[in-house]
């Protein structure tokens, strides 16, 4: 029904870059008295959902937070059913990926993973590399203030050796050593199972997104919420620091 009042507005906005923050696994689990690990398995099929109707809509970068550089302060059995379960579902989905011309990345401070989910992060980011219906990027052991540490190091490494000087620092050569370089500017940043926070993701990249907050928990956004996210950011007004009049006129 919502894809379809989607499709039949020839000039719906689509948001060229969305990054979710899939929150609320645990509260699904624990309203139907499961352990909380039983909400991360059900998350797993809104990541499949997701994914491929953002593709079907002619969305060009998908950014899925996956596992923060915070989380790693759970209880051990929780983070270790994380990673077994990220190692199986690459196994499983990185073809299915591929056969949809579907670029795969990680990004994150993946050193602290175990040798074999490192390779099969390399493996699959290799696959997939030159497909270009839409980069589906994962955030683990991701944190904003990573990134944007991370790119300051970068930069003053080159400025150390040379190879840049500090008049070529700007807001582009920054942003091109931050994780998500290369990929379109974030449009809208979806947040499920009702806080009203960031939680340390993209702060750099969300500078202009639109933001969209829902009360449904992870296991519950599957397309037509997903769908209700991309309607909503089409009645959005981006002024960009323009007052509306302005924006109207460019129209
Ligand atoms: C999000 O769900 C998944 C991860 C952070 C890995 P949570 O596990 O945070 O679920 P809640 O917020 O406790 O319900
Ligand atoms: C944010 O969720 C991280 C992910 C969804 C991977 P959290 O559940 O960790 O966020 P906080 O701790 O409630 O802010
Ligand atoms: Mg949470």
């Amino acid at each position: 029904m919502i894809e379809q009042q989607l499709k039949e507005t020839n000039n719906t906005v689509i948001p060229q870059h969305v990054a979710i923050i899939m929150d609320g696994n645990g509260r699904w689990a624990q309203q139907r008295g499961k352990t909380r690990v039983v909400g991360h398995k059900n998350g797993v099929e809104s990541v499949r959902a997701v994914v491929s109707t953002a593709r079907k809509q002619g969305v060009k970068a998908l950014t899925l937070f996956a596992f923060s550089s915070e989380n790693w302060q759970r209880p051990e059995q929780e983070v270790s059913v994380l990673m077994d379960l990220f190692m199986f579902v690459l196994t499983r989905e990185v073809k299915k990926l591929h056969k949809n011309n579907i670029r795969f990345q990680v990004i994150g401070d993946i050193s602290r993973f175990s040798d074999k989910l490192i390779k099969k992060i390399n493996d699959a980011e290799k696959l997939t590399k030159n497909n270009n219906d839409m980069v589906l990027s994962i955030a683990a052991n991701y944190g904003g203030r990573w990134d944007i540490t991370h790119a300051a190091k970068q930069l003053a490494q080159k400025v150390s050796e040379g190879e840049l000087s500090v008049d070529d620092i700007t807001e582009q050569s920054f942003d091109q050593h931050t994780s998500l370089a290369g990929l379109p500017e974030l449009d809208l940043l979806i947040r499920t199972g009702g806080d009203y926070r960031i939680s340390n993701f993209l702060l750099w990249q969300a500078a202009y997104a639109e933001f969209y907050f829902t009360e449904v928990l992870w296991p519950d956004f599957k397309e037509e919420e997903f769908l209700k996210a991309m309607g909503c950011f089409d009645q959005r007004e981006r002024r960009f620091g323009q007052t509306g009049e302005q924006v109207k006129e460019q129209k």
